[in-house]
């Protein structure tokens, strides 16, 4: 333990007997280099795990209602219409983990038909984390909740006891999507080592549809997906000592048929020379800052990606538009 104490650990002892709390106190020092890097490249970028400060969190929020954002919905959907079928797939008593939990909305609608024996909410916002568990376990008083507050990109498990049983691991919303293929490929791949044997993964994947309707999800009509675009620059104006200006950049959401993903950008309105981290970085009219990229699925691609990660795809829980697919994957 490194001594570093933050509001949740007082917090603990209050929490029902349901519920234990571990913090390992994610360290955030490495966002400014991560920042600077991502401002220095050819391609400017910045990784879109920077969209999720308090108000861009309520801003995903607010596009999840957006009639025009499918995924959500239909996934919740999927959920809720196949959860007796996905707890049968998933077996009795394992213990459920997910990485990015949030709110853990989803996994309510799961609870009762998979009974399982723990379930481990990690996320890296510790009061927010903290806050979810306690609702949850109050909500569930026969639900054993073991929350770990850690960044589930660093290698986490080794520090934290689990509770003992076959490990699922719940990776709904298709942030896999965020990942290039080959990121994606290598992260399910060390997900085996740690789920044993007899583990298994539950995911979330969107699927390739109609470009028409990508770029609809991705340029609201309310233009909440351009405000949660935008409101990226406050996290390099906190975190890097930007001083970036909102009114300076443009949303810019498209789909990339060759790649098969969604790419989100901001357009610099002109040209500009912006402060950051002591020095300054420059913006030529109509160049892009890469925000994310959001890639779309086939059956088959997907398929043949958690196979070369080495697992075997069990079954699979698609919507009757076939918009979004839910899988469920075994340790080949
Ligand atoms: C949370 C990564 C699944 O890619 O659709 C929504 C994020 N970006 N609108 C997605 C997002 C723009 C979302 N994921």
């Amino acid at each position: 333990m490194d001594g570093k104490r933050d509001d949740t650990d007082h917090l603990s002892s209050a929490a029902p007997a349901n519920v234990v709390f571990e913090n390992l106190h994610p360290a955030q020092t490495e966002s400014r280099a991560e920042l600077l890097a991502g401002l220095q490249r050819a391609q400017k970028r910045v990784d879109p795990k920077y969209f999720y400060d308090a108000h861009g969190s309520a801003l995903f929020e607010q596009i999840t209602q957006q009639p025009e954002y499918y995924p959500t919905r239909t996934e919740k959907g999927i959920l809720d219409d196949y959860a007796a079928e996905i707890a049968a797939c998933c077996g009795a008593d394992c213990v459920l983990i997910e990485p990015g939990s949030g709110n853990s909305e989803k996994v309510r609608l799961l609870l009762d038909a998979l009974r399982p024996a723990a379930y481990v909410p990690v996320d890296i916002s510790s009061e927010f984390l903290y806050a979810t568990a306690v609702k949850l376990g109050g909500e569930y008083p026969w639900l054993k909740i073991h929350a770990v507050c850690a960044d589930f990109g660093s290698p986490w498990q080794e520090q934290v006891q689990l509770p003992v049983g076959r490990r699922v691991v719940f990776y709904p919303g298709s942030t896999i999507g965020n990942m290039e293929p080959s990121q994606a490929q290598a992260f399910l791949s060390g997900l085996r080592r740690w789920l044993g044997r007899d583990g298994g993964i539950l995911i979330g994947v969107d699927l390739h549809k109609s470009e028409a309707r990508l770029n609809a999800a991705y340029n609201d009509s309310r233009g909440v997906t351009a405000q949660f675009n935008l409101n990226i620059l406050n996290a390099l104006n906190r975190q890097a000592d930007g001083n970036f200006r909102q009114d300076t950049f443009s949303h810019r959401a498209f789909y990339n048929s060759e790649l098969k993903r969604i790419e989100m950008h901001l357009v610099s309105n002109e040209a500009q020379t912006v402060a950051v981290n002591g020095g300054s970085v420059h913006f030529r009219q109509g160049e892009t800052l890469h925000t994310e990229n959001s890639y779309k699925y086939s059956l088959q691609h997907f398929s043949a990606l958690s196979e070369s990660a080495g697992f075997a795809l069990e079954k699979s829980w698609l919507d009757a538009d076939e918009l979004f697919s839910v899988h469920y994957l075994t340790v080949a």
